[in-house]
């Protein structure tokens, strides 16, 4: 462990809006970039980002509007962006080998996609990710509702952690074969990047927490106001839930809405102890402060779940530092097999209700992401619970899920641990 470990953060907006949503194509550039990830004026950090920075800028779109994003390749290497979690054409979904072929290095691919649900997404490369999205290729993306709930600010927190050396540059420990066996490429400095970092006393807050991490699964204390968890992975919940800690895996987004009673504060709980990751400084106040009662956002437009005429699966997470032996070639595996089989897991006929048992047969977590879909978390008492693309199974655990395959196409279900995915654990759907 060096100095830099969980230094202090200085509170800067390190995030970058999009310039301009009236523009009808958007642009990234993805290129090397001086990123400011560093506390205030201890430098830069060299990294590869979108439009010259890490995270790159957050793209908003409407609800129902079509985004046109025309991704430049600069970063030296082939890669592609993956739009995580919406529901889009599989055509735009940015798989190499499975969707589109990779971007070669100084090519461009123009996406576009219709955005059918708000919420809180991001973006992020999906080629050789277990280094790139390290290097810092992502950005958040929000798309708004038609009517969203009154707030005084609408404010975007990313998660990360990077592996820092001593002078604060990136570790060129990408594809170590001990992270990809055990938790992934845990940072040693970890930090919250807001969109803007200033709100008044009393201020009502909307804040999107969005897990960036290639590895670490953040435990995360909100301080300084009241409020209430409202969305997770995007979707609404039916009724907003108690603001507690909050457990985001890799990709995993939670929204809040919180009444600040002061500066605001994260700090990343682990097993040591707690580290400041950003605080939200206060200054004013607000004269007229929203005072109702903070009511659940739109509900999404989910499929029903046929619950008679349901296929069931089962995806066993094998592998790993401590684990057992199993039958695939590489560090982790799904029922037995390592890296993408030819043919999918299973061809489901569009609008097939499956519920799918995950079983952890390992020593660590993992972040189960199905590309292309939500499906429902199934509570231990067998009620729905959050509709999510991304699920926390914890080690030696289970946790079944209720999807509606209705979105037509070839869709990844990988760990967004993204070193497990790169040595194994990932397979794919097929949805006619
Ligand atoms: Cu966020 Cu397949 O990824
Ligand atoms: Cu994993």
């Amino acid at each position: 462990m060096n100095r830099r470990q969980f230094l202090v953060a200085s509170a800067a907006t390190a995030l970058v809006p999009a310039t301009g949503r009236a523009e009808a194509q958007l642009r990234l550039k993805a290129g090397p970039v001086e990123a400011r990830i560093l506390p205030g004026s201890e430098g830069t950090t060299r990294m590869l980002g979108f439009n010259g920075s890490s995270p790159g800028p957050e793209l908003r779109f409407r609800q129902g509007e079509r985004a046109a994003v025309s991704f430049e390749n600069g970063s030296g290497q082939s890669s592609a962006i993956h739009w995580h979690g919406i529901h889009l054409d599989n055509a735009m979904d940015g798989v190499p080998d499975l969707t589109q072929p990779a971007v070669r290095p100084g090519g461009t691919f123009r996406y576009a996609f219709d955005v059918p649900d708000a919420g809180t997404y991001w973006y992020h490369a999906h080629h050789r990710s277990w280094e790139q999205v390290s290097r810092g290729l992502y950005g958040p993306l929000v798309v708004e509702e038609p009517d969203p709930p009154a707030v005084d600010r609408d404010i975007t927190v990313v998660l990360d952690d990077w592996r820092l050396d001593d002078v604060g540059q990136l570790h060129e420990s990408f594809g170590n074969r001990h992270d990809f066996s055990h938790a992934g490429r845990m940072g040693n400095f970890a930090r919250a990047l807001f969109s803007h970092d200033t709100i008044r006393h009393g201020d009502r807050v909307r804040l999107r927490l969005i897990n960036a991490a290639t590895a670490r699964i953040f435990s995360v204390a909100v301080t300084g106001g009241t409020g209430r968890i409202v969305a997770h992975d995007g979707m609404p919940l039916a009724e907003p839930a108690p603001l507690g800690d909050l457990l985001l895996a890799p990709a995993q987004r939670t929204d809040l809405i919180l009444d600040a009673a002061g500066p605001v504060s994260f700090s990343l709980r682990t097993r040591t102890g707690s580290y400041p990751l950003g605080t939200l400084l206060a200054s004013g106040s607000n004269s007229a402060p929203v005072n109702s009662p903070i009511r659940p956002l739109p509900p999404a437009g989910a499929p029903e779940p046929d619950r008679n005429g349901v296929a069931h699966l089962t995806l066993v997470m094998q592998g790993g530092a401590m684990g057992r032996q199993h039958g695939g070639s590489d560090f982790w595996a799904f029922n037995d097999h390592s890296g993408m089989p030819v043919a999918p897991l299973h061809r489901f006929t569009r609008g097939e209700t499956a519920l799918i048992t995950l079983r952890n047969d390992t020593a660590f977590a993992h972040g189960i992401h199905l590309h292309g879909h939500h499906f429902h978390e199934i509570r231990r008492d067998g009620v729905l619970g959050h509709y999510r693309d991304t699920t926390l199974v914890d080690r030696q655990a289970s946790r079944d899920i209720l999807c509606v395959f209705d979105n037509p196409g070839k869709w990844l279900l990988h760990c967004h641990t993204l070193g497990h995915q790169a040595s194994g654990m990932k397979t794919w759907v097929e949805v006619t």
